[in-house]
């Protein structure tokens, strides 16, 4: 009896993020996931994650709550404490980052924000995220907050100036797409990544596609203004970070 009683009663009042705190907030009394935490898509469908990952108790990784991840997250342990076993974290990272509550450390979302930022980085919500007011502000100060940390500080205000690229060459909208499709049209400043797509483009001019990044921190060095930095040759910044720095 008191077994059964255990089964229905236990995953409710003992909902507990074990195993692994990133990704999460201490609010005063509980860890719960940061916004963060889930602020990304799964790779494949989130039907599939759910049978992979399958809540313990019903109850799903989300901002502001302390639901307890499926234990395949991160451990090939089943029951608590289990150790992390990094293949089984590095597996749902890669899969399924949402359904296991770790979207802020897959690479969007896994990158310093500035020492002293406009606003509070941890409780940016999804909706700010895609607000026209928020940002470009979120993008130079919060960027792991919203996803932005490959952008190198330059987003574009709206989210769909790539549905009709023409606009960037209309006389008639300048003023709109120097103000919303920054990214783009390559309007941002010179000191983030995308800036240099118009100053730097002297290495080949315009190309649609650039070729990959060989190195994992080149948001970090755009950040730092590697992509600007005459110190090394366009050629040098092109070989490392191209796609980061849009270096033809
Ligand atoms: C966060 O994740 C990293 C890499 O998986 C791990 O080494 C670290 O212990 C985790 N930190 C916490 C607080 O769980
Ligand atoms: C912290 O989170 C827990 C779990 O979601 C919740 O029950 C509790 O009320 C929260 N505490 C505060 C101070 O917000």
């Amino acid at each position: 009896m008191y077994f059964l009683l255990s089964l229905f009663f236990v995953p409710f009042t003992h909902a507990v993020i074990g195993g692994d705190l990133n990704c999460t907030t201490y609010n005063g009394t509980a860890f719960v996931y940061t916004p963060a935490a889930v602020a990304c898509d799964n790779a494949i469908s989130d039907a599939s994650c759910a049978v992979l990952y399958a809540a313990p108790d019903t109850l799903y990784p989300a901002a502001g709550n302390d639901a307890e991840r499926a234990y395949a997250c991160y451990t090939t342990a089943t029951a608590t404490p289990a150790a992390v076993v990094p293949d089984m974290k590095q597996a749902a990272l890669t899969n399924c980052a949402k359904t296991c509550g770790f979207c802020c450390q897959t690479d969007a979302y896994n990158c310093p924000n500035v020492q002293f930022p406009r606003l509070n980085c941890a409780t940016i919500t999804r909706s700010q995220c895609d607000s026209v007011t928020w940002r470009t502000i979120i993008a130079t100060d919060c960027p792991s907050a919203c996803g932005f940390c490959n952008q190198g500080g330059c987003v574009d205000a709206v989210t769909n100036c790539g549905n009709d690229l023409s606009i960037c060459q209309t006389v008639g909208m300048q003023d709109f797409v120097n103000t919303y499709c920054q990214r783009t049209c390559g309007r941002c400043p010179s000191t983030t990544a995308s800036g240099t797509a118009t100053t730097s483009s002297g290495s080949t001019g315009t190309c649609t596609s650039y070729i990959a990044d060989s190195s994992t921190s080149c948001a970090a060095w755009a950040a730092n203004g590697f992509c600007t930095n005459t110190f090394y040759t366009a050629a040098q910044r092109r070989a490392r970070c191209a796609t980061t720095c849009r270096i033809c």
